[in-house]
């Protein structure tokens, strides 16, 4: 099952998923990371840029989880310029290095496939960040999304739309449809990192990491994956039955393992 890691602030989640992908990149200056967009890997960005300042990134690739469809790319809120913005720019990534699917309404057919393709020919994602969204979504995964799913279009709930309402001028002016990494993509990351925040994400986490497996929670797709590092702040956990035991094991973990 996923390790889970309860920690007293977002920030402190940061710097250890920072720690963790700052090794990645020593080990494997090409490494191939899986990036989210949304509030909650904010903190792991932050702490990235104080971690790898000075390392060569140049070879370092990123695969973005997800992006609305039919929003200019130069949208501000477009996932291509939240990336470029909080992450490219920042850490001095190699912009052309960094792929964000294609929510371009010509070709949009075929921008599912094209982005599988990307991602398969420089041999897969190491590390996936991971939000997850009140209704349980991973990347854009709503609820009902197959665990075999590749990148491809799909429709955003209206609890999504809601959510993100707040990025932009009103609820209207969410985008109803989404491309995004499917459940059968994430799950060939080769490690998954799941973070959340807040009392909000209490439910969506207990039941990602205990509740059944089931395509009605979408982020319990995670307990299928031999490699999955959650990172919780307390308020997020409040829902964990088994959240002393976390702390048990995390408290007497090897050093050896790393997360
Ligand atoms: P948030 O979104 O990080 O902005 O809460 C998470 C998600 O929807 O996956």
């Amino acid at each position: 099952m996923a390790e889970v890691v309860i920690v007293p602030t977002a920030q402190e989640a940061g710097g250890l998923v920072a720690d963790a992908i700052a090794g990645l990149i020593a080990r494997r200056p090409d490494a191939v990371l899986g990036l989210a967009t949304g509030s909650t890997p904010l903190p792991v960005y932050d702490a990235l840029r104080v971690r790898l300042a000075g390392a060569d990134l140049s070879r370092v690739r990123g695969f973005a989880l997800d992006e609305y469809v039919g929003l200019d790319p130069s949208h501000p809120e477009s996932y291509r310029s939240v990336i470029s913005r909080e992450v490219v720019g920042p850490l001095g990534l190699d912009p052309a290095l960094v792929r964000v699917p294609d929510g371009a309404l010509e070709g949009i057919e075929h921008a599912g496939e094209d982005y599988e393709a990307e991602i398969e020919a420089v041999g897969g994602i190491d590390l996936q960040i991971l939000g997850i969204g009140t209704d349980g979504h991973i990347g854009f995964n709503e609820p009902g999304s197959s665990f075999a799913s590749t990148t491809r279009v799909k429709t955003l709930t209206e609890q999504t739309r809601r959510d993100n309402a707040r990025f932009f001028a009103s609820i209207d002016d969410v985008p109803m449809h989404c491309i995004t990494q499917g459940l059968g993509t994430i799950l060939r990351a080769r490690h998954l990192v799941l973070l959340a925040f807040g009392e909000g994400k209490a439910d969506a986490v207990a039941a990602a990491v205990e509740g059944p497996v089931s395509a009605s929670l979408p982020g319990s797709a995670i307990q299928l994956h031999p490699h999955v590092t959650v990172v919780v702040d307390e308020a997020a956990a409040r829902g964990l039955a088994h959240a002393d035991y976390y702390r048990y094991t995390y408290a007497n973990k090897p050093a050896w393992q790393g997360l």
